[in-house]
């Protein structure tokens, strides 16, 4: 472990930021090439497109058995049938989940049996055009990027710590760092509606769901949140045009295209599964990474493309959302 040159304020604990020998460039596979994970379990939320699947991928053909948690697991069969097709890949299979609905995580987690090695919470939807409500009055991004991951990592803890050394991702996003999550309003009941502030404030949530749960390190569990970088995935739907346009990512003709910075979706990936399976990241716990290094803490305004904000790891407000977090699904569910 080597100082982050790139640091311009201390990781959350203050000791030297991770780095790797793997770039922005390098691909999900790369990051763990040569690691064994036969008979390690794995579920990936979200599994069957974009990031998912090449999460999935990477751990399947490195060995895990990987369950693909989505809303239609029928459409993860073109990737089950691939990678059952693949040498020395682990077993493949989909289970349906849907992360808004409380009682789609329930029967996901009733349905679990013996330990879990990996979660990645993967699965999200972005910039909804209007404020849209979960069944049970979530506001929908918050319900599916954070509650719903929330309650699902809560209901597998059992699992997770049966595993002895398992370990949780988190998907979050550079766009957390103009929107700390807003104990006051996180519904938008009284603010008015903003697609990206609450697209923001779930993937603060989300780096402080990480955060928070160091309150299980001692079940040998660690979590760490990561952003993977632009990626022209399907989470783009409901960005209209005109936002694609000030993107630069449409052209006059409505044709998608990436700019230079952007990932492929292997690419987009490779922080995700360094985290879930990299030798390297053994016992790290709370911590926030993008290009597969560990980001540096950056004070968290609009006018940032990268680092970690303060607001998304800082500890009494993990905790605090953890709390949050565990009143609103016993809310939900009793
Ligand atoms: N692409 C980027 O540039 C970028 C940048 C920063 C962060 N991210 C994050 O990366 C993650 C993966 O996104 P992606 O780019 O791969 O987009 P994607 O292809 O749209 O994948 C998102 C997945 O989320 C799943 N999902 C949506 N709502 C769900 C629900 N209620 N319950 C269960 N699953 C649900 C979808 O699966 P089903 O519809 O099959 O259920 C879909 O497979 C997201 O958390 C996103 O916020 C992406």
């Amino acid at each position: 472990m080597a100082t982050n040159p790139r640091a311009d304020g201390p990781s959350r604990d203050d000791s030297p930021a991770l780095t790797t020998p793997f770039s922005a460039q390098s691909t999900a596979r790369e990051v763990i090439d040569g690691v064994n994970l036969s008979g390690r379990r794995a579920v990936v939320t979200g599994g069957a497109s974009g990031l998912g699947a090449e999460t999935v991928r990477a751990l399947a053909t490195a060995g895990a058995q990987v369950t693909i948690a989505t809303r239609r697991p029928g459409s993860a069969e073109p990737l089950v049938e691939e990678l059952a097709a693949v040498d020395g890949a682990g077993p493949v299979h989909a289970e349906p989940l849907d992360l808004s609905d409380p009682t789609s995580v329930d029967a996901f987690v009733r349905g679990w049996h013996g330990r879990l090695d990996i979660l990645v919470a993967n699965a999200g939807i972005m910039a909804l055009p209007t404020r849209t409500l979960a069944p049970n009055g979530w506001e929908m991004q918050l319900a599916t990027n954070y509650l719903g991951h929330f309650a699902l990592a809560s209901g597998l803890h059992e699992a997770l710590r049966e595993a002895g050394s398992a370990r949780i991702v988190v998907v979050s996003s550079g766009a957390h760092l103009g929107d700390p999550f807003d104990f006051v309003d996180p519904h938008f009941e009284d603010r008015p509606y903003d697609p990206w502030a609450a697209y923001g404030q779930s993937k603060s949530a989300d780096v402080l769901l990480a955060v928070g749960a160091r309150r299980w390190a001692a079940d040998g569990i660690t979590a760490n949140a990561l952003n993977p970088g632009y990626i022209l995935t399907g989470l783009q739907r409901h960005v209209d045009d005109d936002t694609m346009r000030a993107f630069g990512v449409m052209d006059d003709e409505g044709r998608v295209r990436p700019l230079s910075y952007y990932k492929t979706p292997e690419q987009g990936a490779a922080t995700s599964v360094l985290l879930a399976a990299s030798p390297l990241l053994e016992g790290v716990t709370g911590r926030y990474f993008e290009d597969n290094q560990e980001a540096p803490t950056v004070r968290g305004d609009q006018s940032e493309t990268g680092g970690v904000a303060a607001h998304a790891i800082d500890p009494d407000s993990a905790d605090r959302l953890w709390d949050y977090g565990t009143a609103a699904i016993r809310a939900t569910t009793t």
